[in-house]
């Protein structure tokens, strides 16, 4: 296994995914060939398209979805009945891209069987290949009850969105025993893969090295295994909040009002549509 950053290959498992579907042990397996992971999130048929044809190697249904999608200030008012909505709208423009779906505030908390019965529906009734959930050792058990049904499952520790409110605002976690001891127990419980969220780059490659599962840092640089992005951030879609970790590489959103304006500004001065766009009689 690696043991530094630099210690990563520079292999695309994206690449090996265009002859089959990325699997849960492709995972795995990327960890110990040191080949970095990539995982970007969608909400919607279009988007899972996209990504998708492009190679990314997971997509997540996050319940970043009540920010990006339904303009909400966090993630806690999500739904698990919404979040199969989305799952099922993502999953059909999946076809080799691995399916994880976030199961949202208060639908795996209550207990083990209320997590694995939540889980058990994104798989079912939304078609994600797994799910994820945010918490260290107190979800243990709620990991331990969905991966006891085969059902695979992301742990995601450090900033945990859904805990805002505790959390006093969505802040860098820097408690580095709390951290390791948290990865340590969502790895026993059986989870294939680990969120690292807003936690400082020395202290992310320490939990990566204290781990045989893969990490995937947002906001935790880049000594993780791999690295997940809210898509409507990177591409300059949502700009509602700007955080530090965020590389924006493109700017759609402007792509999009120049659009939008040029169609308007042609429709008014009755140049679109053209003979080209009419049919004849
Ligand atoms: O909800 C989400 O999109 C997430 C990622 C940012 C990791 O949890």
């Amino acid at each position: 296994m690696s043991t530094s950053v630099s210690a990563h290959g520079n292999g695309v498992l994206a690449a090996e995914k265009r002859r089959r579907p990325v699997t849960v042990p492709d995972f795995l397996a990327a960890k110990a060939r040191g080949i970095r992971l990539t995982m970007l999130t969608a909400y919607d048929y279009t988007m899972a398209r996209l990504l998708d044809d492009a190679g990314v190697d997971a997509i997540l249904v996050g319940d970043s979805l009540g920010m990006v999608m339904q303009g909400e200030p966090h993630s806690l008012r999500v739904t698990l009945d919404e979040t199969i909505y989305h799952t099922r709208l993502v999953a059909r423009g999946v076809r080799t891209s691995l399916l994880v779906s976030d199961l949202p505030f208060m639908s795996y908390q209550l207990s083990p069987t209320q997590a694995l019965e939540s889980a058990g529906r994104l798989v079912k009734e939304g078609g994600a290949h797994a799910v994820k959930l945010e918490g260290g050792k107190r979800s243990a058990d709620a990991v331990a009850a969905i991966t006891g049904a085969d059902i695979p499952v992301v742990g995601h520790i450090g900033l945990t969105p859904q805990s805002v409110h505790r959390l006093g605002g969505f802040r860098v976690q820097r408690d580095a025993k709390k951290l390791l001891d948290d990865a340590l127990a969502i790895e026993r419980a059986g989870a294939f893969a680990l969120v690292v969220e807003c936690v400082p780059a020395e202290l992310a490659e320490q939990i990566r090295l204290s781990v045989k599962i893969p990490t995937i840092g947002i906001g935790a640089g880049a000594g993780c295994d791999g690295q997940v992005l809210v898509t409507h951030d990177m591409l300059g879609l949502f700009t509602d909040l700007r955080p530090k970790f965020v590389k924006q590489y493109a700017d759609v959103g402007a792509s999009i009002r120049a659009a939008v304006e040029a169609y308007c500004q042609e429709v008014r001065a009755g140049q679109f549509p053209g003979p080209e766009h009419a049919f004849r009689s």
